[in-house]
């Protein structure tokens, strides 16, 4: 059986995720930095599932990571989902509010950590053209952040600048990654949400939540399993022949 680590799998969305691949009969691999949540969220699947509970953006644990999953079985599915997105007090952090050490951290969570987690176990996935990666990046990797509360273009993003800027290079990355494991067969894409109802988002002003989902032309805020959809489909089968593609799952929030 292979086997489809989930980073963040421990969270809002990397848990449905995790819950969506081990419907579709992978064997699954939580993992997230948060070991108790990990653990939990793996013995709730159907079926014989793992965890594993470390800092991803650590280099040896992420050594560890693929040592303990090479024990197991091939990956060929791996979903980068670990990720953070510090919030203010009052909601967005503003540029005057982020130091050195606040972009440091979101750099380190949200791109290198995906960047480490992908080579090391790209290394050992099958080259038959059944593995993939798929990375969460954001509707901010695109958009950037800022503009008014009130805004209708350019959107307001509630995330800070130091997020968006992750997950761009997060995305430039994938783009590299893309071309230099072609030759391997193993395809990433990304997926990029847009505005998900979860634990992330839970210290979003009142003020900003309204903003935001009042510029969603479908209307509402999206969930983890619309997000889970879209993972599914490109870590799947059905995707064999999309690799660097990102599928916006935002409601239409993003301007074409
Ligand atoms: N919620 C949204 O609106 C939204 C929008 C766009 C993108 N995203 C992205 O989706 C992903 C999941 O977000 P979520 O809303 O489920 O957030 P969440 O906070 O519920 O989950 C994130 C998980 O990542 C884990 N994590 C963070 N840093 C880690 C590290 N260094 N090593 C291992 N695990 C780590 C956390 O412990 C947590 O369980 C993130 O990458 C986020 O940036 C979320």
């Amino acid at each position: 059986m292979s086997l489809a680590v989930v980073t963040g799998g421990a969270g809002s969305i990397g848990a449905v995720i995790a819950r969506r691949l081990a419907d579709a009969g992978h064997r699954v691999c939580v993992a997230d930095l948060d070991p108790d949540r990990a653990r939990a969220v793996a013995a709730e699947l159907p079926g014989e599932h793992v965890s594993f509970g470390g800092d991803l953006s650590d280099e040896p644990t992420v050594i560890e990571l693929a040592r303990t999953v090479d024990a197991l079985a091939p990956v060929t599915v791996l979903v980068n989902a670990a990720g953070i997105s510090p919030k203010g007090p009052a909601g967005k952090l503003e540029i005057d509010e982020i130091d050195a050490s606040g972009l440091m951290a979101v750099l380190r969570a949200n791109t290198v950590g995906p960047f480490l987690v992908s080579t090391h176990l790209a290394r050992q996935m099958p080259t038959d053209g059944t593995a993939s990666i798929v990375n969460i990046l954001s509707i901010a990797t695109r958009m950037a952040t800022g503009g008014r509360r009130d805004a209708v273009f350019p959107p307001f993003i509630p995330s800070a600048s130091h997020y968006a800027a992750s997950k761009a290079a997060l995305h430039n990355l994938q783009v590299s990654m893309c071309r230099e494991l072609a030759p391997r067969r193993i395809r990433v894409n990304g997926v990029a949400p847009g505005f998900i109802a979860t634990a992330m988002n839970r210290n979003i002003a009142d003020g900003e939540r309204a903003s935001v989902v009042r510029q969603i032309p479908l209307g509402r805020a999206g969930t983890p399993e619309d997000v889970a959809d879209a993972v599914e489909f490109l870590a799947g089968p059905r995707a064999s022949y999309i690799t660097g593609a990102v599928l916006d799952v935002n409601g239409g929030w993003l301007p074409a």
